[in-house]
């Protein structure tokens, strides 16, 4: 906030922040103009102290504003390299390891899960890869969003077919069920041990820790960069030793953060985490 230099800005900011709770004063520059500027075009207000002000006069447009900054879009195994690359590579070295430490906690963290495509990929792909010796493992997948209305359709599990269009046929008999109004529905296997939680990623401070995988996946290019090195420090705090981050296609750590890193798959941005600290 102190590096946003218009006062009617910042006063726009602060007021937001005080009702929501949202503090769109850490997401970039850039992110914060163009984002404004959709909702102000909309009402035609020409200046960020009008702006402010018709946001008291129009009930529902904090609620709006809030949805231009946390754009949803998302799909199932988006970007299918990473996803070849989690399913061959990376889950079966986590269960290899477990297998071999006794220690059979597994736990995944989707951050920024927007309507759960993401953590609901992550399941199928441990269905698959365990199999039978699935519940021999104690497995929690968590899902945390900033914005709760999505939270509730991801709790749901139904979906445009297009979002599927990445799954491959066996994972779509297996998982899913067509609704009669033409929606695909996710089923209950793949939504056990998935836990959804109200989490803002900017303002939320430590999650707590011991994951095995974390994916935040097209999430932090919208943040400014010393917001994003403390997200990837607590990122780093929450996983396990030898455990992996996964970022997005486009995404990559800050110099510092980089350094504590190992790059497992770099062209995919997975990441892992050391199993000795490098300093
Ligand atoms: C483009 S979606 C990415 C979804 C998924 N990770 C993927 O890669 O397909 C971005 C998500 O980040 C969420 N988000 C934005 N700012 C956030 C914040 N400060 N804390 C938590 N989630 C946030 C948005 O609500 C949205 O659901």
């Amino acid at each position: 906030m102190e590096n946003i230099a218009d006062p009617e800005l910042r006063n726009l900011i602060r007021k937001v922040h005080s009702r929501t709770g949202i503090d769109l004063g850490q997401y970039k520059d850039s992110y914060i103009a163009r984002r404004l500027s959709t909702r102000m075009k909309v009402l035609g207000a020409m200046t960020y102290g009008s702006y402010a002000r018709m946001l008291d006069a129009h009930a529902d447009e904090y609620d709006k504003v809030v949805d231009a900054f946390t754009i949803n879009v998302s799909e199932f195994f988006r970007d299918r390299d990473a996803y070849r690359v989690i399913r061959e590579k990376v889950i079966p070295a986590i269960v290899a390891d477990k297998v071999s430490t006794g220690r059979r906690s597994l736990r995944v963290w989707s951050a920024g899960c927007a309507c759960g495509e993401e953590v609901y990929s992550i399941s199928m792909i441990l269905h698959d890869v365990l199999g039978k010796e699935y519940d021999r493992f104690a497995i929690r997948l968590y899902a945390t969003d900033i914005d709760d209305a999505i939270m509730k359709r991801a709790q749901e599990g139904l979906y445009d077919p297009v979002s599927l269009k990445n799954v491959e046929k066996s994972f779509l008999e297996r998982f899913t069920k067509a609704t009669p109004d033409g929606k695909i529905a996710v089923n209950d296997t793949v939504k056990r041990n998935v836990t959804f939680r109200h989490y803002d990623l900017i303002n939320g401070g430590p999650f707590g820790g011991y994951f095995d995988l974390i994916l935040c996946r097209n999430v932090m290019i919208y943040f400014s960069e010393p917001q994003k090195k403390k997200l990837i420090g607590h990122f780093f705090d929450a996983l396990n030793p030898g455990g992996y981050l996964v970022i997005g296609k486009t995404e990559t750590l800050t110099a510092d953060t980089r350094a504590a890193f190992i790059p497992a798959y770099g062209l995919e941005r997975i990441y892992r985490k050391p199993e000795r600290s490098l300093v």
